[in-house]
């Protein structure tokens, strides 16, 4: 099982929406891979955001050696399902999908907490220091329900 986090410059939401899984997975033993991406390419080949990493740090999750890219087509067949974290993530990767089966692997992250809710992770980018832990409660949330959803598929 192959997962791919996506926002628009890879440098904070998916980055740690990315960090929060692996830990998880690795904690849960379970077989899956994750990476991030982003919708842009402006950050290509930087680490994450310091203060995301700072954030994520805290609280004992490591972001700090990931690298920013973009998405890319070959995505939709690497990766089983791919979360975007905003509606217009989601608006410009269902853009690049070719048929029904690659757009169908893709959804809001915040739908696995409420699914009906279409919610979006709020970029933090442009704000204070606030605004990157408001994204780790929601992204720390998000993934827990993910690992749940693994563990009950039997991954
Ligand atoms: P992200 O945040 O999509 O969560 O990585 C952003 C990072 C950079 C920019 C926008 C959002 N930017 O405009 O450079």
């Amino acid at each position: 099982m192959k997962i791919l986090m996506v926002c628009l410059g890879n440098i904070c939401r998916s980055p740690l929406a990315d960090g929060l899984l692996r830990k998880k997975v690795a904690d849960h033993k379970l077989n899956v891979e994750v990476d991030s991406a982003g919708t842009s390419s402006y950050h290509a080949g930087n680490a994450p955001d310091k203060r995301m990493i700072l954030t994520a740090n805290h609280r004992g999750i490591s972001i700090e050696n990931l690298k920013a890219r973009a998405f890319k087509k070959s995505d939709f067949t690497d990766f089983d399902h791919i979360y975007v974290m905003d509606k217009s993530n989601l608006e410009d990767v269902l853009e690049l999908a070719e048929n029904e089966s690659q757009a169908s692997k893709v959804s809001l992250i915040l739908n696995e907490i409420n699914p009906t809710s279409d919610a979006e992770v709020p970029d933090p980018y442009f704000g204070g220091q606030d605004g990157f832990a408001q994204v780790y409660d929601l992204l720390n949330e998000a993934t827990d329900q993910i690992i749940e959803k693994l563990k009950n598929k039997g991954i």
